[in-house]
């Protein structure tokens, strides 16, 4: 819950456990209040509502749910959101250039028809990120192992790697 004075009358005996801490979402400093047992994916779709991180299996299992805190991919459906006290906190929605220009993988997921109903779409953008911040150049091991954990029903993963391999060559062309 963002700390905005308004306390909702219900909240109130949760909120005497409750924890603040500050923490910076999409490059923005943030001070939170949130119950002990709230899960990171709670806060940033329901308290936040930053919906593209999708919910989906809810048990660490299909990638939807994937931001990045302190620059790693994590599944936010297993992180309790006190577990973010001080860190830095990308959602998909901070992946865009502050003028909105896309991100080089957000693009090459459009151009390569990397979607089709788009639900894993926001985590899987998340991942590939993650992994091209840490290794420009990646193998096709390390580009497999990186995706491992997000699961796509629609496409066929065809699109996707089309749209990953276009991102890596957009890459090296501009280093
Ligand atoms: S919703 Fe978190 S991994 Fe599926
Ligand atoms: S595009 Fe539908 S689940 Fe991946």
């Amino acid at each position: 819950m963002i700390d905005d004075g308004a306390e909702p009358a219900a909240a109130e005996a949760v909120n005497a456990v409750d924890r603040f801490w500050e923490s910076t979402v999409n490059g923005r400093s943030m001070r939170l209040k949130v119950p002990p047992a709230k899960r990171l994916l709670d806060l940033v779709r329901d308290d936040l509502g930053l919906t593209g991180t999708k919910r989906s299996c809810e048990i660490g299992r299909c990638g939807a749910c994937m931001v990045l805190v302190d620059g790693a991919p994590v599944n936010s459906c297993l992180m309790m959101a006190y577990q973010c006290a001080g860190r830095d906190i990308v959602t998909i929605e901070g992946i865009a250039d502050e003028n909105g220009g896309l991100h080089p993988v957000q693009r090459a997921f459009l151009e390569e028809g990397g979607y089709q109903c788009g639900y894993c779409t926001p985590g899987m953008i998340v991942s590939v990120k993650a992994l091209l911040d840490a290794v420009p150049d990646p193998s096709p091991e390390e580009l497999e192992e990186a995706l491992s954990g997000n699961l796509c029903r629609c496409t066929g993963y065809g699109g996707i790697i089309r749209a990953v391999r276009r991102a890596i060559e957009e890459g090296r062309e501009n280093r």
